[in-house]
Parts: structure tokens; sequence; C-alpha cells
């Protein structure tokens, strides 16, 4: 046992624990963090948010130079690819982002706990590390462990051929075909990546539609623009093998409800059908420490667990599997476990898709209203009637904007468009703030903006907007 007693050991250095940890030591708990990884930061930093938007950026920049340059003037002869510098910037961008977190653990004064952590009882984490196992007490514990890419029977991942997103981060030569299991978040980033460097993808989807957390029309509109980009979609299909031969990887697909099968070969697949939270070897059955039917920890408005003391935040407890959901469960946490009092709205977390155009969503859907029998109204307005995005030449897409039909209180906001990810903040702070469409409407936006395009969203539920 370690003669250093800690308030507060995390277990997993994500975004969940890693800012958790930061938080903690800023109110003056002394604080631990366990990582087995070799650097900080967890999946986001590592291989997730961080590389996957570095690979969306420059890829977008490749795409942009072959198709958009040209309209506004600008002449660059022919385009051509250096795939080994696209990725050393992913990677420089990896390592500048995980080394400023073991700078902001120094600053903070966290102490990083190499190795693989496990809960023995409450006030008891072991740390496997290189040197042995070491035994810290502590006054809590938090897991934050995160998740893990789901498996799929008769998909064997070899991160070669047929990867995780974690080998489609880091493939050496663009693929002629890839085949994508799972149109989802993970799918649609990292198909749009290799499509953009000149892959002919095709998603396979299990469901009638892609993206099945989003707006219905959101995702509608989604497919027709990625279509158009090139890529193709197999819905209501589910894939029931794939198998690598070396050279090809050939997969059998069959319709979703059963039927004929079908055949396909392609040079890499990718499997993204959604991830599972990571408990693996942590010692919970041991503990005590409950799960649900997913195995994803069950928690209480303190994020603490059924064993007083030990809490979790983050991919491994249910919600939506989000970086910034992470951060802000988090923070509250260990907020509330230095006695302060804290919450979170889970209607005012904005998701985020980074394709371009960018699909961007806070709070309800107009799907979940309907089946919750809420009366709503609806706004809307296309980025083709927007200055801006005419001067941009990005004019896909439309802001929609629901209310209540009563209160005019928003419920819910849905782009797709020109930066969509950065424009959503602005409906998160609207709906934080419990605000009517009316008062977006009345706020005065900058001119011209692609945010205008929200404001007429917001006049339009209102049936009163200016430029349509
Ligand atoms: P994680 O980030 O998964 O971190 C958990 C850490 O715990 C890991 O480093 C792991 O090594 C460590 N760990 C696990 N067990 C132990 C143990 N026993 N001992 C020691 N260490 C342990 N979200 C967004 O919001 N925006 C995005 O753009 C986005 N893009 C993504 C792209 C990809 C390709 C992927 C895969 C995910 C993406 N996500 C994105 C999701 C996001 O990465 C996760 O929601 C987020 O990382 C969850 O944070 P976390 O702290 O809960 O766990
Ligand atoms: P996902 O849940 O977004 O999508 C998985 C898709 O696979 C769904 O459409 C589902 O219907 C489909 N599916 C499930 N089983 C299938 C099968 N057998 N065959 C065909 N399709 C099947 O999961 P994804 O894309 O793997 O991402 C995992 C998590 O990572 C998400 O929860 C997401 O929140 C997070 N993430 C977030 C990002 C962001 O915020 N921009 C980027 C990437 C990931």
């Amino acid at each position: 046992m370690s003669n250093t007693t800690y308030d507060l050991i995390v277990i997993g250095s994500g975004p969940g624990g890693y800012v958790a940890a930061i938080r903690a030591a800023q109110l003056g708990l002394k604080t631990a963090c366990v990582e087995m990884r070799a650097t900080l930061g967890g999946t986001c930093l590592n291989v997730g948010c961080i590389p996957s938007k570095a690979l969306l950026t420059s890829s977008e920049k490749f795409a942009e130079a072959q198709h958009s340059l040209a309209m506004h003037g600008v002449k660059v002869g022919s385009v051509s690819l250096d795939l080994p510098a696209m990725m050393a910037h992913k990677d420089k961008v990896v390592k500048e982002n995980t080394a400023g977190i073991e700078f902001l653990f120094r600053k903070n004064k966290v102490d990083w706990l190499k190795g693989k952590g496990r809960v023995v009882t409450a006030g008891q984490v072991a740390v496997e590390g290189a040197s042995g196992t070491q035994t810290y007490a502590t006054k809590n514990i938090l897991i934050a462990t995160g998740s893990d890419s789901m498996p799929l029977p008769g998909v064997d991942v070899d991160e070669k051929r047929i990867v995780t997103s974690t080998g489609a981060l880091a493939l050496a030569e663009v693929p002629k075909s890839m085949v994508v299991i799972g149109g989802g978040v993970i799918g649609l980033e990292l198909g749009s990546v290799w499509q953009r460097l000149g892959t002919k993808v095709t998603v396979v989807e299990f469901l009638d539609r892609i993206l099945p957390g989003m707006d219905g029309e959101l995702s509608k509109t989604a497919q027709k623009i990625l279509a158009k980009q090139g890529m193709e979609f197999k819905l209501s299909t589910k894939v029931t093998s794939a198998k690598n031969d070396g050279k090809k990887v050939a997969l059998t697909l069959e319709p979703a409800a059963g039927g004929a099968v079908e055949k396909m070969d392609a040079d890499v697949v990718l499997l993204s059908i959604g991830r599972r939270p990571y408990t693996e070897g942590l010692g919970l059955d041991t503990a005590g420490v409950a799960l649900d039917q997913r195995k994803r920890i069950v928690v209480d408005h303190h994020f603490q667990t059924n064993v007083k003391g030990i809490y979790a935040i983050g991919d491994v407890i249910a919600g939506p599997m989000l970086a910034h959901k992470a951060e802000d469960e988090g923070v509250v946490c260990v907020e509330m476990m230095a006695g302060q009092s804290g919450h979170i709205n889970y209607d005012a977390i904005p998701g985020v898709v980074y394709t371009w155009p960018e699909i961007a969503s806070v709070g309800k859907t107009e799907e979940q209203l309907k089946t919750e029998g809420v009366a709503f109204k609806v706004g809307k307005f296309p980025f083709s009637a927007n200055g801006r995005a005419r001067a941009m030449g990005d004019t896909e897409g439309f802001a929609k904007i629901l209310a209540d039909a009563k209160t005019d209180r928003l419920l819910g906001a849905h782009i797709i468009g020109p930066d969509a990810g950065t424009m959503i903040a602005e409906l998160a702070l609207a709906v934080e703030f419990g605000a009517s469409s009316e008062d977006v409407a009345r706020t005065c936006h900058a001119h011209p903006t692609l945010n205008e395009v929200v404001k007429e969203a917001a006049l339009a539920v209102d049936g009163r907007p200016l430029h349509v």
C-alpha cells in the first residue's frame, strides 16, 4: 500500500476523467488519475474526436481544392494527395493535445498513476504498472473508463482490412473500395474522409434510415447530400459475415428482415455499429458495483454508484456517448463531491456530425415530440437564401426550430449546413436559458453571417421570415 492517501482517484483520463481530475484539484482535492494508455486524453484525444476531426478537415481541404476553389476563381492546377503528410498532421495534432493534458496535470498537481486501475473496494484502487502493482487509499473513486467499439459476430476485426474507427484513422493507403457497416456518426464521418480521398464508399445500415437518433428530416437530407457526393447507401440491410483473404474482404449481406443473400467485396471494411461501455478488469463484481442490462454503470443524480464513495461518468454510464457530455458530468460530479451543487440539462446537450455539410442538433426531434404528444410549431429556413452561404458557395441545407405551440419555448433545433456544429451553440444556450423562439428571432444577429439562418428559422416559427 502506498503512503499517499488521495481525496479522489479517477480511473481513465478521457475527456470525462481528465476534466474531472483538473476540476477536483482546482477545488482543493488531492487527486490522482489512473491511465493505462501511453498518453493521456482517452478515446477522444487519441483515437476519436481529435484525429477524426484532423482528417475530416484535411480531406475537406483536398475536396475543396478539387471541386470548389475554381468557382471562387482560384486555379490550383492538378491536385494530388500526400497521404503520409495528411496522417503526419493528424498525428502531430494528437500529440500536441495529449501532451497538453500532461502539462495541465502537472500545473494542477494531479498525479498520473500509470497503469491499469482496478477497484479493490470502496476506498482502495490497485494500479498494475510496468514495475508491479501498487495499491492506493482514497476517499473517493471516480470511474471514467469510457467505451470500446461494438463487435459483430462474423466480422473479425484485424485493424488492417477489417477495421474499427481506430484502424480507419490510420490506413496506409487510400482503398479503392470500402464497406461501412453502420450508418451512424462514425460511419458517415470516416466514410466521408475516405470518400473524399478517392474511395468508393458503400454504407450498409440495418435500419431504414441513417443517423437513427437524429431528426428524421435531417437524416433524409444528409443521405441525399452524401449520396450526391458519391456515397452509396444500402438501408434495411445487415452484414452477416466479412472474411479477409489477405487481398480483399468478401462480405455477405441480407435484408434486415431476412431474405436473399447478396455478396460484395471491398478493399476495407469499417465496422461502426456503436460503442459499448468499457469495464473490463475493473473489479466491479468484487466491489459490488451494479450494472444495467447494457453493462453500463448505474449511477444516481450525484453520479454515485450503489456503492458509497464510488462514482462513474461519461461513456461508461447511460446517455449520449459524447466528449462534452462526459466533461460536464465530470465537473458536476466532483463539484458535488466537494460540497457544491450542480446539475446537467440533458435536453441541452448538442450533437454534431462533422461531415460536410455539418449536421447539428440540440433538444427534441420532431419524432420525439410527436411520440410524447407535445404540440409544437416548426420554423425552417434554407441556407440557399442566406447571403453569406451564397458567397461561400455552400448553400445546401437548412435550419429548423421546434417551439412549444402554446408557450413558444424552444424545444429543439436542428441544422444541416456549413458550420452547423458551430452555429448550434447559440441554440444550446437558448434551450439552456429556457428561451422562446421569439427571443432568438429578436436577438440581433450580425450580417452577413450564417447564423442569420437561425434567426430566420426562429422568425419562421411565427410565419414571418424576411428573406424567403
Ligand atoms: P474515454 O475517452 O473512452 O476514456 C477512457 C480512458 O480510460 C481511456 O484512455 C482508457 O485507456 C482508460 N481506461 C479504461 N480502463 C482503464 C483502467 N482499468 N485503468 C486505467 N485506464 C483505463 N465525441 C464528441 O463529442 N465529438 C466528436 O467529434 C467525437 N468523435 C469521435 C470519433 C471517434 C472515431 C470515436 C471513436 C469517438 C468520438 N466521440 C466524439 C466520442 C468520444 O470520444 C467519447 O464520448 C469520449 O471520449 C468519452 O469520454 P470518457 O472520458 O467517458 O472515456
Ligand atoms: P452510432 O450509434 O452512431 O451508429 C451505429 C449505426 O449502426 C446505427 O445507425 C445502427 O442502426 C447501425 N447498426 C447497428 N447494428 C448494425 C448491423 N448489425 N448492421 C448494420 N448496421 C447496424 O455508432 P457509431 O457510429 O459506431 O459511433 C459510436 C459512438 O461514438 C456514438 O454514440 C457517437 O455518439 C460517438 N461519436 C460521436 C461523434 C461526434 O460527436 N461527432 C463522432 C464519432 C463517434
